[in-house]
Order: structure tokens, then C-alpha cells, then sequence
């Protein structure tokens, strides 16, 4: 069982677990974080969770892990940021969630557009960002995160395109350290992030990411879009050359074709 003292024991960070909530079972810790959000609690706040009963993917999709085996948890924060710059933050999570697991378990992650981490080629973590605007701009970001850790093995329906820290490590791992990795570097990140700096983000995230010159195909709510992946918009989404020209992309489910 994950241990909030030991977490928040070995912690030393300025902003993000501050404040650490840790629960056996909730509904999702992104609605926990949000309702954290709508009462005016101040940023930084984490939610963790041993299991969620309604754990929420990108896409409307559920995001389901066997307790006790992965890392849920979503953070708090309140970037003075404005609504254009908005789309980054997934990848400032991303790359520091990446830099963590790198410096901590020795893995190399690759990055794949939107907000999908991977080991050899397989998703081990995906982030869920839910932001809360009013006119005045940003009022709080809620980044969510499922890292799968200790699953020996990944379900078969999805075995052939996810994996899990333990598998690729070779070994059992501590989840408690690897929480506070993570909290640490999304913590260092964010100190730029706070003055709308992203390109340390960007640069981390784009040296991961093996997708560009590629042909792609971009799953969309309801269209798909295939083209060469050409680089990083300046407000996040994905520039795509198409037989029609380019395009921005803001969601959907990307697919290397060649
Ligand atoms: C995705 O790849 O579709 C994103 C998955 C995000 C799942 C995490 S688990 C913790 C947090 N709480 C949720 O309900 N979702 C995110």
C-alpha cells in the first residue's frame, strides 16, 4: 500500500504535494482534484488513489487499473498562464513525468502526442488534463496521470500495446519513490511553467518524440486525418501536412504509419 507519511516524508518540494490527500477508493481523483479546485484550494494540492471506480481516460474513454498496482493521482495548479499557452501544459506534464522515470528507474520513455508516455513503443502512463477557465484566464489546471507500475502482466486486450514500469524494469517497484520523483520534477518544471516559459518543456518533450517527418493517421471524434507529422504548433497542437495542406490538430488518437 502506498504510505502518505513516507510520501510526503521524503518530499521537499515548493508547490506541487504541499497538501497530499491519499484514499483506498474514490470515483476519480480528477473530479476529486476539480471539486479541490472550485472550493479555492490553493495549488499544489495531490490527490492520490489505490483505485478508482470511475477513473477517466482521454476521449471520454474510462482508465481502469487493478488496486494497489499503479500510481492515480491528479495535481492542482493555478498557472497565471492564458488560455493560448493552455495546451502546453500537457506537455510540461509529460516531460517532467518523463525525466522522472528516466532519473529514477534508468528507462528510456518516449513521447507520443497528445500526452501518451511509452517504453518501447508500449503506453505505460496517460495524462488526463482538465482545465477550469473564466473570463479572467486560467482559474486551475487539473493534471491527472495513470502510471502503471507493478502489473506483471496488462490485460490481453491491451497487452500488445501497453506495458507497465515493472515489466520493462525487470523488477518490482517502490511506488511510494517513484510518486515523489514524480512530484519533485513536475515541482522544478513548474517554476518556469509559472512565468509561461515552456520551452525547456517543449525541447524535453520534442527530444522524446520520434513521430515527426512520419506519416501519421489522427483518429478524430468522428474523421481521421493522415498526413506527415511536421512539428509542434506554437500553442501545443500538431501541425500535419495533408495532400490538402496543413492542418492543427488538438485531440485524437495518432498512429505511425510509416
Ligand atoms: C488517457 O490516456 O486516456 C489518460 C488517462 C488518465 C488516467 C488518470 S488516472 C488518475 C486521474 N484520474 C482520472 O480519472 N483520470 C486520470
Amino acid at each position: 500500500m502506498l504510505s502518505k507519511e513516507v510520501i510526503a516524508g521524503g518530499l521537499s518540494t515548493a508547490i506541487v504535494g504541499k497538501k497530499l490527500f491519499l484514499f483506498e477508493s474514490i470515483d476519480s481523483t480528477n473530479s476529486c482534484a476539480r471539486a479541490l479546485g472550485d472550493a479555492g484550494t490553493p495549488e499544489g494540492a495531490v490527490v492520490v488513489a489505490e483505485h478508482q471506480t470511475s477513473g477517466r481516460g482521454r476521449l471520454g474513454r474510462a482508465w481502469v487499473a487493478e488496486p494497489g498496482t499503479s500510481l492515480l493521482f491528479s495535481v492542482l495548479l493555478r498557472p497565471p498562464i492564458t488560455v493560448e499557452t493552455a495546451g502546453l501544459l500537457t506537455l510540461y506534464a509529460s516531460a517532467a513525468i518523463a525525466r522522472a522515470i528516466e532519473r529514477s528507474i534508468g528507462l528510456n520513455v518516449q513521447c507520443k502526442w497528445p500526452n501518451d508516455l511509452l517504453l518501447q513503443g508500449k503506453k505505460f502512463c496517460g495524462i488526463l488534463i482538465e482545465n477550469s477557465f473564466q473570463q479572467s484566464g486560467l482559474t486551475y489546471t487539473v493534471i491527472g496521470a495513470g502510471i502503471n507500475v507493478n502489473q506483471p502482466e496488462l490485460p490481453p486486450e491491451i497487452a500488445d500495446r501497453a506495458t507497465s514500469l515493472s515489466r520493462e524494469a525487470g523488477r518490482a517497484l517502490d511506488r511510494d519513490k517513484i510518486l515523489q520523483a514524480v512530484l519533485s520534477e513536475l515541482d522544478i518544471m513548474y517554476q518556469a511553467v509559472r512565468r509561461s516559459e515552456f520551452d525547456t518543456a517543449v525541447s524535453e518533450w520534442t527530444q522524446r518524440c520520434s513521430m515527426f517527418g512520419k506519416t501519421i493517421t489522427v483518429q478524430e471524434h468522428d474523421s481521421t486525418v493522415s498526413g506527415v507529422a511536421s512539428r509542434l504548433h506554437q500553442d501545443g497542437g500538431l501541425v500535419i501536412t495533408t495532400e490538402q495542406g496543413e492542418r492543427i490538430i488538438y485531440a485524437g488518437d495518432v498512429t505511425v504509419v510509416a
